[in-house]
């Protein structure tokens, strides 16, 4: 088992160039299997999770290469069945159940793990499912659908925590190739599902809304290859970003699109952080004192959840009292007791996390236990005096490309190192 070790007290500064979005590649790998002709993705970060999806679709009989930053994928011939153990690793599996129903009639895969973050069920995925026609039943840990032929339909896809962003994907996907027009209500606005439907589009797809609540796709009878550059990773460039402020550093962030991070932006501006963008760039600078601020978790274009734990780190940092509200995933705090240890005074409330900031801290060993939880403990870490170890940080390769080599670049003590386990 890897840790980090991270030395606390330096700001950071230069420049890091900002990778490809993970959640975004994932479907768009999947999206490869609508079709039998060769897929090119560029841009595509080297991250654990991809090295899962690359598998997951060698599993279903995809050929898969990579170099680099590119993935070729070319889906010959498939079959219906997902490995059990590869699913289980990760939700963005879950998003191949779109391609392979409407490319086989059938699929049968596991029910998707992920992130402990909450309930994280797929009903809104099945009943879009559902509505296009599909049987559904679930046994031994798998969910089977099968439907000789998808036919379009008008849905809603709005839940309890507003729309669903792989739901909306998943059944893109499937109503790309069903007779037909799909019209999907309450459809997530990602950028993540714009970037899908972009290269859909490429394939030859017809998707009109990208972007909007309602998405409306007229199926077609097939679809072809596609070359794609997936688009820069908002939520690695948010976490850069409030890193940058938390150290009272200054950093640059290249190759980033920063109309994607308006939210995160304005909060900062708000906390008192300078901000400027130009192009793709966007330059981080702690202005003077820190201002606390409250912030609410929302779908896009609203402030992202998988920044809520980053922003938490900051207001630890932050003289004053700031509310932390969690709208989207209920058990989304695991970074609270952590952060606790490096001695942040946070009390949790229903939804909301009261953050009673200024308090110096002092590096301990943290235990990481999802993705964006260990990239709060990695930012609190830089600003704690001493070194703090970051235990299980698997959870970080999943979802951030090189991060100890892009924070060494830009001056950080942090280094890798082996563990062995219990
Ligand atoms: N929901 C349902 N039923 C469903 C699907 C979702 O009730 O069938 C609920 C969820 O429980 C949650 C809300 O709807 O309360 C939104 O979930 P959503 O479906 O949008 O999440 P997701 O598509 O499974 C993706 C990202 C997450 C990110 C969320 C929200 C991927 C692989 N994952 O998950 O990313 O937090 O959208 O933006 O794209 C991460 O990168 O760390 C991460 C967790």
């Amino acid at each position: 088992m890897e840790s980090l070790i991270i030395k606390g007290g330096t700001r950071l500064k230069g420049e890091v160039p900002i990778s490809g979005a993970k959640n975004a590649v994932l479907p768009i790998m999947a999206g490869a299997l609508l079709t039998r002709e060769k897929c090119v993705i560029h841009n595509v970060p080297v991250l654990r999770d991809v090295g899962t999806m690359c598998r997951i679709l060698e599993s279903l009989g995809a050929k898969v290469e990579r170099d680099g930053n590119t993935v070729t994928i070319r889906a010959d011939k498939v079959t219906g069945v997902g490995d059990y153990d590869l699913i289980r690793q990760m939700r963005g599996s879950i998003c191949i159940l779109g391609p392979l129903l409407a490319r086989l009639g059938k699929a049968k895969v596991s029910l998707p793990g992920g992130c402990v973050i909450g309930v994280r069920p797929i009903d809104l995925h099945l009943k879009g499912m559902r509505a296009l026609g599909a049987r559904i039943r679930t046994s031994g840990g798998y969910v089977h659908v099968s439907a000789p032929r998808l036919r379009g339909a008008e849905m809603f896809l709005g839940g309890r925590s507003g729309p669903t962003v792989l739901g909306t994907i998943n059944i893109v996907m499937a109503a790309a190739l069903a007779d037909g027009v799909t019209v999907i209500d309450s459809a997530a606005c990602e950028p993540e599902v714009i970037d899908v439907c972009t290269f859909l589009s490429a394939m030859g797809a017809k998707i009109e809304g990208a972007g909007s609540p309602t998405l409306r796709i007229t199926g077609v009878k097939r679809l072809h290859g596609a070359t794609h550059t997936v688009i820069p990773d908002r939520i690695e460039a948010a976490t850069y970003a409030i890193a940058a402020a938390a150290t009272n550093g200054e950093v640059t962030l290249t190759h980033c699109r920063p109309a994607h991070l308006q939210a995160v932006i304005d909060k900062m501006r708000e906390a008192g952080v300078k901000v400027e963008s130009r192009g793709n760039r966007l330059t981080v600078k702690r202005g003077g004192k820190l201002k606390p601020v409250d912030v609410t978790t929302q779908p896009y274009s609203g402030f992202p959840t998988d920044v809520q734990a980053q922003m938490m780190a900051l207001m630890v940092q932050t003289q004053g009292i700031s509310i932390i509200t969690e709208r989207i995933f209920e058990a989304r705090f695991a970074h609270v007791p952590e952060l606790g240890r490096l001695g942040a005074d946070i009390a949790i409330e229903g939804p909301s996390a009261i953050v009673k900031g200024g308090h110096p801290l002092s590096g301990a060993p943290v235990m990481a236990s999802d993705l964006r939880a260990s990239a709060a403990l990695v930012i609190a870490g830089l600003c704690a005096s001493g070194k703090t170890q970051i235990n299980r940080i698997y959870h970080l390769d999943r979802g951030y490309e090189n991060i100890d080599e892009k924070l060494r670049n830009l001056g950080a003590e942090v280094e890798r190192i082996d563990v062995k386990g219990p």
